[in-house]
């Protein structure tokens, strides 16, 4: 089998079902690839996969590395080195946040619009990578004609879309009123623990963004909600086939 994917995608919360409409494909277990993070939870063993989606060749990534669970920026970042040696030109991303905005609900579907990066390490910190300059450019991190497209499709299928702003931010507590607060107060749209060092990463290489959060809980509202990761889930898994929908068809289009 050959394939020379342009497409990449990071199958985060909200889009795991998508692994399997993937066809003709081959899997690279993560710790079959030199150098690369392992996942350190059991039963959540990552791999690569290589295959087809909407007539396209993609590249999958099934299993991702969050700051959180203790790897520096350049391990949760690695993947998507490896993604521009392969030739990537275009990664789609999904996960779940917390809604900040008085407008979303539960199970709403955010494209996201731009982000906040708060986390404590940058994905560039250290020597420059020749992909790209020193001091990149953000102007446009998540691509607007790729945004524009999605916005079509939502329409199209009658599927409620929201925008917004991602705060990315190191976890692992999930926020408190006050901070949900406070990053409504800076901009945020929606609060969330991944995402931003990948695109990052992803933009130093040229390669174009779109993003989708599944707006899993709400917060910085007035009455302070208890948020565990099980509800988070289940709202996931509720947005689950509008995600998939969406991401389908950017990929069938891409
Ligand atoms: N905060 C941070 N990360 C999250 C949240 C949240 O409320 N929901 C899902 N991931």
């Amino acid at each position: 089998m050959t394939t020379n994917p342009k497409t990449a995608i990071i199958l985060g919360t909200g889009l795991g079902q998508l692994a399997s409409e993937i066809t003709d494909s081959y899997e690279f277990s993560y710790k079959d690839i030199p150098n690369f993070p392992v996942s350190t939870v059991e039963g959540h063993a990552g791999c690569l996969i290589f295959g087809k989606l909407g007539g396209k060749d993609i590249m999958a990534m099934k299993g991702r590395f969050h700051y959180y669970e203790g790897y520096n920026m350049q391990e949760v970042t690695f993947p998507i080195r490896v993604m521009h040696e392969l030739g990537i030109e275009t990664l789609f991303v999904s996960n779940a946040s917390g809604g900040m905005n008085s407008e979303f609900k539960i199970g709403d579907l955010m494209i996201i619009t731009d982000h906040i990066n708060f986390f404590p390490e940058h994905p560039l910190h250290g020597p420059n990578f020749p992909t790209g300059p020193r001091f990149p450019d953000m102007h446009e991190a998540y691509d607007h004609k790729l945004i524009e497209k999605a916005d079509e499709i939502a329409k199209e299928k009658n599927i409620r879309v929201m925008h917004g702003v991602y705060t990315g931010v190191q976890g692992p507590t999930f926020e408190t009123p006050a901070e949900y607060k406070m990053y409504r107060i800076l901009g945020g749209d929606a609060v969330g623990m991944s995402t931003v060092p990948e695109v990052i990463v992803a933009r130093h290489s040229g390669i174009k963004v779109f993003g989708v959060s599944v707006i899993t809980d709400l917060g910085g509202f007035d009455v302070p909600v208890e948020v565990s990761h099980e509800e988070v889930q289940e709202a996931a898994n509720m947005a689950q086939p509008l995600m998939t929908e969406i991401m389908r068809e950017m990929i069938k289009r891409a």
